[in-house]
């Protein structure tokens, strides 16, 4: 047998066409979305991310502006830049990319977001409001594998779904969205001491772990889908993610690629929830 791929990129590209259409209409009567991206200190990765966001913006015309700040930036700076942002009317999205510098509190900041604006969908208002299924901005990534799942019309009523990790930003939005859709959820972590048996009872696994090869072929049901959400080097610096693709596509019914899986769909979703924010605004 042979997995079927989950083509994020093309989900992705499709998501972003419908996203154009809107926003030319939005600009006929009124403004373009907008969306600022504050990016604190010089991470690689996260310089990479920032860019595709921001190119991510123009392609759909979502007017996007970046605030680069020092890594040397004191919370307090930092703050009050939000403070602004969330004041300004122009802005109807504040995304901050993360980790950030150590000496900055990074829930702190959060929660400084103002909720309708907070495009990632982090603040705790919410996390909240998903979690109790009356609305809110979703996490972009968790948000983008129910999306893909939905593609291909994988049945998750009833399904056994296995979610890898438990961050705020992917684990436990994750197991929450596929709770709301009916799935049986299992939630595994580094402390999880039988993880092999879990996978292999699992209808549906979400890696989230951001290691090599967590997932291999021996754990996977005949069948399952298999979603990767893990973003690695390997030991020949090439991007990897938590599965071992190759392998698991002998066993699992369905399979998303790094790169071209859950990436490119995080970034739809963030310019979905920017356009939510901008329709919720002029409401
Ligand atoms: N760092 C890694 N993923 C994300 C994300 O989805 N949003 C933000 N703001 N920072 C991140």
């Amino acid at each position: 047998m042979s997995a079927k791929i989950i083509d994020g990129k093309a989900l992705a590209q499709s998501v972003r066409t419908g996203l154009k259409e809107k926003v030319e209409q939005f600009k006929l009567s009124s403004r373009a979305p907008g969306l600022t991206v504050i990016l604190v200190g010089d991470n690689p990765a996260s310089q990479v991310y920032v860019r595709n966001k921001i190119k991510a913006c123009s392609d759909v015309g979502i007017t996007s502006k970046l605030e680069k700040l020092p890594a040397e930036t004191s919370e307090a700076e930092l703050l009050a830049l939000l403070e602004k942002l969330n004041a300004d009317d122009s802005v109807d999205g504040i995304l901050v990319q993360l980790p950030l510098p150590r000496h900055i509190n990074e829930q702190e900041v959060i929660e400084t977001i103002r909720a309708d604006k907070d495009v990632d969908g982090f603040h705790v208002a919410n996390v909240g409001s998903v979690v109790t299924g009356i609305g809110g901005f979703r996490s972009c990534t968790p948000y983008g594998v129910i999306k893909m799942l939905e593609s291909v019309d994988y049945p998750l009523t009833g399904a056994h779904a296995l979610v890898i990790g438990r961050s705020n930003i992917v684990g436990k939005p994750m197991a929450i969205m596929l709770l709301e859709k009916n799935a049986t959820v299992t939630v595994a972590h580094s402390k999880t001491k039988n993880l092999k048996e879990l996978a292999l009872q699992a209808d549906v696994i979400v890696a989230a772990v951001g290691k090599e090869k967590v997932v291999t072929a021996d754990m996977v049901k005949p069948g399952a889908a298999v979603i990767d959400v893990g973003m690695n080097r390997n030991a020949e610096g090439k991007l990897c993610g938590d599965v071992d693709t190759e392998e698991v596509a002998k066993v699992a019914g369905y399979i998303s690629p790094v790169p071209g899986g859950v990436g490119p769909m995080t970034i739809a979703m963030l310019l979905s929830n920017t356009v939510e924010a901008y329709e919720r605004r002029l409401q």
